[in-house]
Order: C-alpha cells, then structure tokens, then sequence
C-alpha cells in the first residue's frame, strides 16, 4: 500500500494531465478553478486503495478515480448554488466568482466528462462500472432534493435525515470504494463490502461535515461557518434540538428572519446546551466502528485494512 499523500499525488498529476481545451474559457476556466483548489480528494484516495488492496496497481483504476473526483466537484458547483454558499476551500465558489449560469453549465460539463473519464481502460468491466456510477449519481440528485425539501419541513426525523444523507453523501464514498474493486477484479461480494465501508464511512463523514458547519474554524473547514442554520437545514442537531428543546425558542429561532449572526449564536448556545456536540461525537464513532467492521468480511494484507480503518479513524475527527 502506499500513503495517503501518494494517492493523492496519483490523483493531481492525472487530473493536471486532463488538458481541458482552452476555449470557451467560460466553460473550461471554472473547471480548472475547481479541480485545482484541491480538496482531500478522499473518494479517488478511496478508489486507488481498493484497487491496490485487491491486488492489482492502483494506476489500474486512476480513470475511474478521477472520473468519481471530477463527478464530486460537479456536485459541488450545483451544490453551492443550492445552498447559496459563496466560499469554499478558502475561496470564493464558482457561481460568486463567475455567476450561477457558469455554475450550472461548467457542472454539465464536469458531469459529462466525468462519465468519459469513467469509461476510459474500463475493460470488461464497463458496463458494471456504468451501473455503479450512474446509480450512485441518481441516488446523489435524490438525496439532494430531499435536503432541499427539508429546509421547509419542521418534522423530519433522524431516519429520514439518516436516509436523506445516505443518499447525497455517503454512496458516493460507497461507489470509490466499490469502483476500485471491482478494477481489480474483486468478487461482487467484495465489492459490496467495500461499497458497505464506504457508505458507513459517508455517514460518519456527512455528520462531522454538519458538526463542522456550525462549529469548524473557517480557516481549516475552507467554507463558512453556520450556511446550514442559516438555511435551516435539517442536519442531525438541528433535529436533535427541536425535538429536545422543550421551550419552543428554537422553533421561534427557525422560523424568523432575524440578524445572520445572532441566529447563528442563539441556535449554537441551544445546541451546547444539550450537548450536542459530544453527542454527535458519539453517533460518528458508531458509524465508523460499523465502517471497519465491513473490513472483516473482506479478504485482504493487514497492511491494507489498517490503510482503511486509519483512514476511518481520522475521518471521525477532521477538521478540514
Ligand atoms: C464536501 O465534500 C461535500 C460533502 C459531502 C460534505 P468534501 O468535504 O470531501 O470536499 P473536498 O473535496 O474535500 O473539498
Ligand atoms: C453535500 O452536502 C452533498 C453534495 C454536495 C452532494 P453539503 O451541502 O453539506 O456540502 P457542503 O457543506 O456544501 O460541502
Ligand atoms: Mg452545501
Ligand atoms: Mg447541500
Ligand atoms: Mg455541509
């Protein structure tokens, strides 16, 4: 296995040898944007992984692993869009330094390269990559409209938050790590405890992704602090909260338009009151035991499962 960092190095030089045309640079300018300010590249990490723990070079799988990173960054234009979100990694997202017509075309352009990148030395294996991918995309699109319904809705529970982010977040993790088995040939059951990994493992990491929302330093997190209760999206602690705060001052708090700071501050002291962030401490800790479990069921060096419950572990307590 290699490190964490030399994967990811895998993952940039295949992304900076793209060569996207030049022209429009309407088009193309905002993709180079997004693709090069980074990020962890946690899903094409995951991908290159699987493959090289299943025993074949992790260079096999590099096309499907950027094909699932170029998919992730188109999410994310259209994502910031959806939730009026004006910075990420440190820097102004695509439609505030562009507009929101960039973003949604320079996304389509993403999303169909993506699919190229995808098929690209798929081998036998395109047609069940094509399966994976697009199934995944279509849960992604699901689970984004349910987080858009519920910004209305007073009464979502934690199962339909829980499904809710299962299907935005987590099967995406599900996929990179599916994908990279199924590169390297892995059996289907193999696959699937990969896919279980990485699903448990993007329930953990979608819940740290709220907790960092309201409680992140907005220098390492990259975005700004408090979109989420700002757009009175139903994350685990908001839930949490309203259906534990028994003086009906957060339903008030929700509800109303007041000064974005202070809404901010009022819901967060209501969070710690409850002790929230301990709690959804716990309930992360729980996923990602659940996500190294899967780990047992797969046949692999114990040099590449310690590679993954690591990766677990951090993932549990980032802060970026
Ligand atoms: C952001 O994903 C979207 C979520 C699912 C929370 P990441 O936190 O992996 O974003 P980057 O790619 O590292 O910036
Ligand atoms: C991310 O949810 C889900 C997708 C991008 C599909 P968020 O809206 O919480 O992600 P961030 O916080 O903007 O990165
Ligand atoms: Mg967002
Ligand atoms: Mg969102
Ligand atoms: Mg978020």
């Amino acid at each position: 296995m290699k490190e964490f960092d030399e994967y990811i190095s895998m993952v940039n030089n295949a992304l900076a040898n793209l060569k996207l045309p030049s022209q429009p640079a309407g088009l193309y300018d905002p993709i180079r944007y997004s693709l090069e300010a980074g990020g962890k590249r946690l899903r094409p990490v995951l991908t290159l992984a699987a493959c090289q723990a299943m025993g074949k070079e992790p260079i096999t799988a590099i096309h499907q692993a950027i094909a699932i990173e170029m998919f992730h960054n188109f999410t994310l234009l259209h994502d910031d869009v959806m939730d009026n979100a004006d910075v990420r990694r440190g820097r102004p997202t695509v439609h505030k330094k562009w507009n929101q017509e960039t973003a949604i075309l320079s996304g389509d352009a993403m999303l169909t390269t993506s699919t190229m990148l995808l098929a690209i030395k798929a081998g036998d294996h395109l047609s069940e990559a094509l399966e994976l991918f697009n199934g995944t995309a279509m849960n992604i699109y699901e689970g984004q409209q349910y987080d858009m319904d519920f910004e209305k809705r007073m009464d979502v529970t934690v199962e339909e938050y829980m499904e809710m982010i299962r299907l935005k977040t987590s099967v995406l993790l599900g996929c990179a790590c599916g994908m990279g088995a199924l590169m390297a040939d892995a059996p289907f059951e193999t696959q699937v405890q990969f896919f279980n990994y990485g699903v448990n493992l993007g329930l953990a990491f979608q819940l740290q992704d709220d907790y960092l929302d309201t409680y992140g330093n907005p220098e390492t997190f990259g975005k700004a602090i408090g979109g989420d209760i700002l757009n009175d999206k139903k994350t685990w602690l908001l839930i949490m909260a309203l259906r534990e705060d028994k003086t009906g001052t957060l339903s008030e708090i929700i509800g109303s338009d007041i000064e974005p700071s202070e809404k901010i501050d009022r819901v967060r002291k209501i969070y710690d009151s409850l002790q929230l962030p301990d709690r959804i401490h716990e309930l992360i800790r729980a996923y990602i035991d659940t996500a190294i479990a899967c780990l047992d069921h797969i046949d692999m060096m114990p040099e590449a499962r310690t590679f993954f419950i690591d990766l677990a572990l951090k993932s549990a307590t980032r802060k970026s």
